[in-house]
């Protein structure tokens, strides 16, 4: 059962998803980058300290992230050839983020977290019981995404249910698994992972956060889509970035629109507007704009 398969080994990852509705995957990001990441995130942890009383832990989560968005770090962490690879073995070439991907924090023990705190890490979301994350709204074609890179150790990590989504959605009674029917699944704890590793799961896998260790854990969620499957109408207004597109919406784009208006660039150029070249070119944007921003930003 316990498998993780290496960046540069993924044979049979595809099959072992659809068996299980998850796969973690190693090495997909460069360590050094993992570990600015968590300084960037600590760094923002010692300010929010000073605040602590005024802001809940959640509103940290939300703020920080923010902060992450901005940082190049966001675009070495989603725009990354390694994870784009991967993602279109599971979604084919056009891709999607959904949008407000976000952190999720889950608080060393403590004996100074007094239950006010665990109820609000509950009902912030960054604890959770057993849930799959179609209740909340996600397609049957979104695929999720968790990514530790802070703290991870064998007791604060997340539990999955192997095999869960091969019998649809679970029966939901008051955003817990209904009570009236006997759990028959087993429970498969990632206690195994390290920061930086990355957890893809299906919509319907259920799943849990394992528990509390003596180490604050940090990790990334996000969920991707395809422009081709449905997308659920909370994912249409969260609205997306384009990661990835196929060379069948490359030649629509380059035409100019979906009706095909015939010989608008006859005797002309059929080209792509520079300003949204990055999206079509996938990973790389226009690179003297790039350049002038750098230049722009100091
Ligand atoms: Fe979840």
């Amino acid at each position: 059962m316990k498998k993780i398969f290496k960046i540069n080994k993924l044979t049979g990852m595809e099959d072992y998803f659809i068996k299980n509705g998850f796969v973690v995957i190693r090495g997909l990001y460069n360590k050094s980058k993992v570990k600015s990441l968590e300084k960037l995130i600590k760094n923002l942890n010692i300010k929010y300290s000073r605040f602590k009383n005024k802001f809940d832990a959640q509103a940290f989560s939300i703020a920080s992230h923010r902060i992450f968005e901005k940082n190049d770090l966001y675009e070495y962490f989603y725009k990354n050839k390694n994870l784009i690879t991967i993602l279109k073995k599971f979604l084919g070439n056009d891709i999607v983020l959904i949008n407000f991907s976000r952190f999720q924090i889950n608080l060393k023990k403590d004996k100074n977290i007094n239950s006010k705190q665990i109820r609000d890490e509950k009902k912030f979301q960054q604890f959770k019981g057993i849930h799959n994350d179609h209740w909340t709204g996600s397609s049957e074609f979104s695929l999720h995404y968790w990514m530790p890179f802070s703290g991870v150790d064998t007791k604060n990590s997340m539990i999955m249910y192997p095999g869960s989504h091969l019998n649809g959605s679970y029966p939901v009674l008051n955003r817990e698994i209904s009570p009236n029917i006997e759990f028959k699944y087993h429970e498969h704890n990632l206690n195994y992972l390290k920061n930086g590793d990355v957890v893809l799961f299906h919509s319907l896998t259920l799943h849990k956060t394992a528990g509390k260790s003596n180490k604050t854990r940090m990790a990334e969620i996000a969920r991707f889509a395809n422009l081709n499957y449905r997308i659920s109408n909370q994912e249409k207004d969260l609205g997306f970035k384009t990661l990835t597109v196929s060379p069948m919406r490359k030649v629509l784009r380059t035409i100019g629109n979906d009706f095909l208006t015939p010989f608008r660039t006859y005797g002309g150029v059929a080209g792509i507007d520079r300003v949204v070249k990055e999206v079509y070119n996938n990973t790389d944007p226009d690179k003297l704009s790039e350049k002038l921003y750098n230049l722009l930003k100091k």
